[in-house]
């Protein structure tokens, strides 16, 4: 059934305080609850029964004002415990018992590995204890925890530890308080045998935080960057917004069990260990970049979240679209803007623009559901964040800053919506925000048609735009965007004749005259890409070449290559020289960053060429796209070979293998890329290369990067090289996570079976959703797999969707996404991919995740 939007009503009551109480045994906890609930003079429904939400627990026992309720005086469903006899105002108390051992969801109460810990955004709080479980019930906290102080020495809760001691029978107790206000999506608890890194910061104001991090015992040494990543973010958004922290102490844990990478609860981040856990020798760049990005992220949310959180599920954008803006914002000011941008952008095309392609497109804030967990996309988040960019873009800098410290202000304790977050920006400014609310009502990518003339006798130069939108599910026709577009206007030498210009489009088709301009310029358009849309313009290649050289705006430059680069892996063309000329003039530039370099040398994804497929009205044949991407890469790195040698070398010589800075990863990522590209060209001389790297380097970086290199040719070496790696780590089964994802991408038709064997290795296991996404996640995107034109793959991963279906439904319905997008291949494919969510749509026993993505993905034709 579909919850909607439009359907929106006030709680009918509401809880000023929860008393909680965890009584931790080993097989059971029991949880007591004393809730101060009082009717809600905002709602409609005056005579309404009190109506808790809760699941996967044994009620023990309801009280009413200290009166035990008989079974005959409330109604218990698997999902509600409905309570008819309550005054407008008194106290609920209830008891029911927890199995966290036995919960493989994720969700609630749940042991992961040593630990008990907790989930409950969005609606886990309900597994814990029977309450109305939605944002706009925010209440205060106190929490006490009691265990066995040997198995479980540590007791946390949010907010500060008010009272502790001992218990007879070896037990102990620990009693926290949070004086802030909140809904219960942001409650946690954590228990367990935890070591713990502490350091202090002191705020603006001059509040001194006590910050810790907890690991699983033996892992404090992977805290560093987590901990100085924390105290950047808490300077950062003192400094960049005002935003200063509130509570004495700020805690992170490190579980080695969670769904997806971290979570916000006030002054209690849970992270999934891979999020924030890591050095230089045991994790990679890619992964170090993402504790700076993760631990700001959840730290930024501590306001835009927490402080001012969500009306209801809708309006998750309201909180991540923003904090990821925020999060970007602050990874950029921190190592590079530019750079940061084009990851974004790519990560954007690579995952966002499929999304809004495919049988499950949705607005960033979506007006039905299912099941909310399908909710937390690319779409709400990276699009959601783009939304908030062009706000920005639109009102300026310090306008931005204005109407945030307004949404603040207007809103600060309590929860809101996307319409009052707008209505702050557009009050703080004074202008009209009216259309650009479209931008949370449409689904869809979309495109911009611009034409351009030029006429010499005036000296004036005309700009026609057109946008239109293409049809999503249930969207078949769309009212035009608000948006700005960004340009410059190059001089045939790439000099900027005007500057920065922002138009602001608002009608499907409007035409802008730009005066004096002194000759025929080339349109630098959609700099720093500034609408998330695709945009056409029938550039020359010479013309993008001028701007891939010379243009200010970084982004248009990188663009420029990819634009080229896409052109000839999909034509099959040669590459001409003056390309390679201009990439070879990138690669020895002395002034350019590293990571810049690699980036603009490394070519459109194969979801991203795929997509350009889809745009020219073609379907996709996904073994065919890798093919002509690795095509173009060998041409490349036969052209380049003495320069990317060269640069391999000269940074191999000078770089520091226990370095991780932005610099030391930038450099890195461009060594290997060199690596990779020449393994293409000249597989004999690169291999041994790399097979020294695999088994000498202590970087963890290096180690994958030349793993992946010598799985894609020397079938022996590969096999021996993959045998030294799993007896060297063994038991640390975050490493082996790579090594079972850089196995499931191997791009050759034997990959199926490979994977069928590790499922049963024991570094794998579906009770673990970092397992899973590294073999069966990384599995589901490789064409050779998962695209395998006999379905094999198809049928491979809807088998494991069924399995863990009934383990973890959330994680279960991430891996029945990829299905969404059958429409989009080739005939074959299309049948294949149907018949495997139509045994899934048979089968009895499906979650509410799954079976809506399965329907949908069906869907009408
Ligand atoms: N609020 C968390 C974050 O983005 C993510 C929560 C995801 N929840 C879920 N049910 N998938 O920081
Ligand atoms: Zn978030």
């Amino acid at each position: 059934a579909e919850i909607r939007l439009a359907e929106y009503k006030p709680p009918v009551f509401l809880v000023d305080t929860v008393e909680l109480d965890f009584d931790i045994r080993d097989d059971r906890t029991r949880v007591s609850s004393r809730l101060a609930i009082r009717r809600n003079p905002e709602s409609a429904e005056r005579n309404a029964p009190l109506v808790l939400n809760g699941q996967g627990q044994k009620l023990v026992a309801v009280r009413v004002d200290g009166r035990e309720l008989a079974a005959g005086d409330y109604v218990l469903t698997d999902k509600t415990l409905t309570i008819r006899a309550v005054p407008d105002e008194g106290v609920v108390a209830i008891e029911s018992d927890n199995d966290p051992a036995a919960n493989t969801a994720l969700m609630g109460l749940y042991a992961a590995g040593p630990m008990l810990c907790t989930q409950c955004e969005a609606e886990g709080f309900r597994r814990i204890t029977y309450f109305p479980d939605r944002p706009d019930v925010q209440s205060r906290y106190r929490v006490a925890i009691h265990a066995d102080e040997d198995r479980y020495p540590v007791l946390l809760a949010n907010g500060n530890l008010v009272e502790n001691g001992k218990e007879a029978g070896g037990r102990h107790y620990a009693v926290w308080e949070d004086p802030f206000r909140k809904p219960c999506y942001l409650f946690a608890l954590v228990a367990g045998r935890l070591d713990k890194v502490a350091d202090r910061f002191l705020t603006r104001s001059g509040r001194e935080v006590l910050l810790e991090i907890y690991t699983e015992p033996g892992r404090s040494s992977e805290t560093g960057f987590a901990m100085a990543a924390l105290k950047k973010a808490m300077r950062w958004d003192e400094e960049r917004f005002g935003r200063e922290y509130d509570l004495d102490r700020f805690m992170i844990v490190a579980v080695s069990f969670f769904n997806f990478g971290a979570m916000e609860n006030k002054g209690l981040n849970i992270f999934n260990d891979a999020r924030v856990l890591g050095r230089a020798d045991t994790a990679t760049d890619a992964d170090i970049a993402f504790f700076e990005r993760v631990v700001g992220h959840e730290y930024f949310h501590n306001w835009s979240g927490d402080r001012v959180t969500c009306r209801d599920w809708f309006q998750i954008t309201l909180k991540e679209g923003l904090t990821v803006f925020r999060e970007q914002e602050f990874v950029g000011d921190m190592n590079s803007p530019a750079q940061e941008r084009l990851r974004t952008v790519s990560v954007l095309r690579r995952v966002q623009f499929p999304e809004d392609a495919g049988a499950m497109a949705h607005p960033i804030r979506p007006a039905s559901y299912q099941a909310v967990e399908n909710f937390y996309t690319a779409t709400v988040y990276s699009k959601g964040a783009e939304v908030i960019r062009m706000i920005q873009t639109l009102v300026g800098r310090e306008g931005f800053r204005k109407g945030l410290d307004l949404y603040f202000e207007r809103h600060d304790g309590h929860s809101a919506t996307c319409e009052d977050f707008v209505r702050a920006m557009a009050d703080a400014n004074a202008i009209d925000l009216g259309q650009f609310m479209r931008w949370y009502a449409q689904a869809g990518t979309p495109v911009l048609d611009v034409t351009s003339r030029y006429d010499a006798d005036s000296r004036a130069y005309t700009l026609e735009v057109e946008q239109r939108c293409p049809a999503t599910p249930g969207q078949d026709t769309k009212e035009p965007f608000h948006m700005p577009l960004r340009l410059g206007l190059l001089d045939a030498r790439g000099g900027d004749m005007k500057g920065d210009m922002v138009l602001k489009l608002r009608r499907p088709r409007e035409t802008f005259v730009i005066e004096d301009v002194p000759e025929k310029p080339i349109p630098s358009l959609l700099r720093d890409f500034s609408a998330p849309v695709r945009l056409n313009y029938d550039y020359t290649d010479a013309e993008l070449l001028v701007i891939l050289a010379h243009d200010s705006d970084g982004f248009n430059r990188w663009d420029a290559g990819q634009k080229l680069f896409a052109k000839y892996a999909l034509s099959g063309e040669a590459l001409p020289d003056a390309f390679v000329t201009a990439l070879r003039t990138v690669l020895m530039d002395k002034d350019l960053e590293a990571g810049t370099k690699a980036m603009t040398l490394t070519l459109p994804g194969e979801e991203e060429l795929g997509l350009a497929l889809i745009a020219r009205g073609e379907r996709i044949d996904p073994v065919a796209v890798c093919e002509k991407r690795r095509r173009v890469i060998k041409a490349l790195a036969g052209a380049l070979s003495g320069e990317l040698w060269a640069t391999y070398r000269e940074i191999a010589a000078g770089l520091d293998e226990e370095a991780s800075d932005g610099v030391a990863r930038g450099q890195r990522s461009l060594k290997n890329l060199c690596l990779a590209y020449l393994h293409r060209a000249e597989p004999g001389k690169v291999a041994p290369v790399a097979a020294r790297v695999v088994s000498g380097a202590r970087n963890m970086t290096d180690k994958i990067a030349c793993l992946d290199i010598l799985v894609d040719g020397d079938a022996a070496l590969a096999a021996r090289a993959l045998a030294e790696f799993a007896e060297t780590f063994a038991g640390q089964p975050s490493i082996m996570d790579k090594w079972l994802g850089v196995q499931a991408a191997e791009r050759h038709a034997g990959v199926l079976e490979k994977v069928r064997r590790l499922m049963a290795h024991k570094a794998f296991s579906l009770n673990n959703p970092n397992r899973v996404a590294a073999l069966v996640g990384v599995f589901a995107g490789n064409p050779f797999g998962f695209h395998a034109e006999d379905g094999s793959g198809y049928r491979f991963v809807a088998d494991v969707v069924e399995r863990l279906d009934r383990l973890n439904p959330q994680a279960a319905a991430r891996y029945a996404k990829p299905f969404l997008r059958w429409r989009d291949f080739d005939a074959g494919r299309q049948a294949l991919m149907q018949e495997a969510l139509r045994k899934l749509a048979a089968l009895e026993s499906l979650s509410i995740n799954v079976r809506e993505v399965v329907t949908k993905a069906l869907g009408a034709d």
